[in-house]
């Protein structure tokens, strides 16, 4: 099926690639999958994973460690007919135009990884193995308390004894598992084994552009504990004109959130942390950063300037209707892919934004100030929101916003600095000035 071009890569020709996940029970396979599906989504790149627990709790909900072991014939069955039915639906979903399925399962054995090789790569599907190894018993043991002991899998029972059974299904596991090309006989495949969360990588025969994005994301991606703060610049002269783009200075409440953010920020990071500031490299950004302690270190990015209005630039809304009806409409048609005349769309912005997650994902404490556009962006990243509402996540000025990401999820915190400033957001159809009030239930 004849696939869009969307600006990153990803063609009619372009290959279909099936990313099969392996490793024992709590490496983080989930969570690597999530991650890689949230990102290629975001990309616009048709991403879907397939999770064979989901399957196999259909016929096994609750299952103890025994039903995998490798001598349960029953167990060995039903887990086997899941595997089955996970990769008939993903054949499925890529007849339909799929372009990168995820395969979640332990797929720990020799036998297994032959069998998923030959289903899927029969149908002309690019197969690369990803494998997370590692051997840190506190650490699995503290991923088996986070995530395993509330899954599905245990519900309604005590978590200790959730906890112990898990980990004797995990040594069910270790008695079959080998990983992968340790014999030396997986020499042919591509993958990318992940030892002890990114301390070593091992990288074989990756092929094209898209599979290599992939493991580049893949091998930044770390789990130490760390938040990213948004924040929008302070308000500025043009917001209070209602004229958007521009490069213009703070207004006089502008500069009192500059003034303010330090405080604010100290009491949402703390004191002792270290702390990164990106802005962009626009006037109003740089001035709302200018207070932050010097100890910082602050950076300006150029892919963190606000989407480029073109035509449109410093502008009212009432003036871009007057003057282009047809644009007008047209945008608020479809916002996520209309790009104005001589400048951007949201699309565009995702697509030089991808270098400031990559980074974002391999760093640790980060505070953004940028647009309402950028952080629209960077916020539906982390907040997994589709690309219809995205452009119209309301933003206050005004307020930080603390992403902490979680095993499965963000978490998300809103502090308002309680300094007046104009609304900037627009509804549908609107050419207010100031739309007031802006709707509850975005950022
Ligand atoms: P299962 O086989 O039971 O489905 P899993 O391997 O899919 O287990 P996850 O459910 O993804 O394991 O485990 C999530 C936990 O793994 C999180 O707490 C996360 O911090 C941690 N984690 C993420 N990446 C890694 C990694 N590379 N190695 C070890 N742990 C990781
Ligand atoms: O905990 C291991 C697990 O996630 C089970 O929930 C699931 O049944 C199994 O892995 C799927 O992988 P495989 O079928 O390869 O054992």
């Amino acid at each position: 099926m004849p696939r869009k071009t969307n600006g990153v890569g990803v063609q009619a020709e372009d290959a279909q690639i099936c990313v099969v996940m392996v490793g024992l029970p709590a490496r983080g396979k989930s969570y690597i999958a999530q991650k890689a599906q949230r990102y290629l989504r975001w990309l616009s790149i048709p991403a879907r994973t397939f999770n064979v627990g989901n399957y196999r709790r259909t016929d096994a909900p609750q299952p103890t460690a025994d039903f995998f072991d490798m001598n349960n014939a029953e167990g060995e069955r039903k887990r086997r007919a899941a595997a089955e039915a996970a990769v008939a639906d993903m054949l499925q979903w890529f007849k339909s135009g799929g372009v990168v399925g995820i395969l979640d399962a332990t797929n720990s054995t020799k036998e297994r990884r032959q069998w998923v090789m030959d289903t899927i790569s029969k149908e002309g599907i690019e197969v690369i193995f990803v494998e997370s190894k590692c051997d840190d018993e506190a650490l699995i043991m503290g991923n088996i308390r986070d995530v395993k002991t509330t899954s599905p899998d245990y519900k309604g029972q005590d978590p200790e004894t959730a906890a112990l059974d898990f980990r004797n299904r995990i040594r069910n596991y270790e008695k079959i598992y080998k990983s992968i090309n340790e014999d030396g006989d997986e020499n042919d495949y591509t993958y990318l084994k992940v030892m002890d969360v990114g301390k070593q990588v091992i990288i074989n025969r990756i092929q094209d552009y898209l599979q290599s994005r992939i493991v580049y994301y893949l091998i930044n991606l770390h789990i130490r504990p760390r938040s990213v703060w948004l924040s929008r610049h302070g308000e500025s002269m043009l917001n209070l004109e209602g004229r958007i783009g521009g490069d213009a200075a703070l207004s006089y409440r502008g500069e009192e959130y500059a003034r303010k953010l330090p405080d604010l920020v100290r009491q949402s990071v703390g004191d002792d942390r270290p702390l990164t500031v990106w802005t962009s490299t626009l006037k109003r950004t740089i001035a709302t950063a200018r207070h932050l302690p010097k100890h910082y270190n602050q950076l300006q990015w150029k892919a963190l300037d606000e989407l480029d209005a073109g035509v449109c630039d410093g502008l009212t809304y009432q003036e871009i209707k007057d003057r282009y009806p047809d644009d007008f409409a047209a945008r608020d048609d479809d916002k996520y892919n209309y790009r104005y005349r001589g400048g951007e769309s949201y699309r565009d912005v995702v697509i030089r934004l991808e270098p400031i997650i990559m980074e974002l994902e391999r760093s640790e404490d980060i505070l953004i100030i940028s647009h309402q556009a950028v952080i629209r962006c960077i916020y539906a990243y982390f907040m997994q929101k589709d690309q219809e509402d995205s452009p119209w996540l309301p933003v206050p000025l005004h307020t930080l916003i603390k992403l902490t990401p979680r095993a499965y999820g963000t978490d998300e915190e809103k502090t308002s600095a309680n300094i007046k400033a104009v609304s900037t957001w627009r509804g549908k159809g609107s050419t207010a000035k100031h739309e007031d009030p802006v709707p509850e239930g975005g950022i």
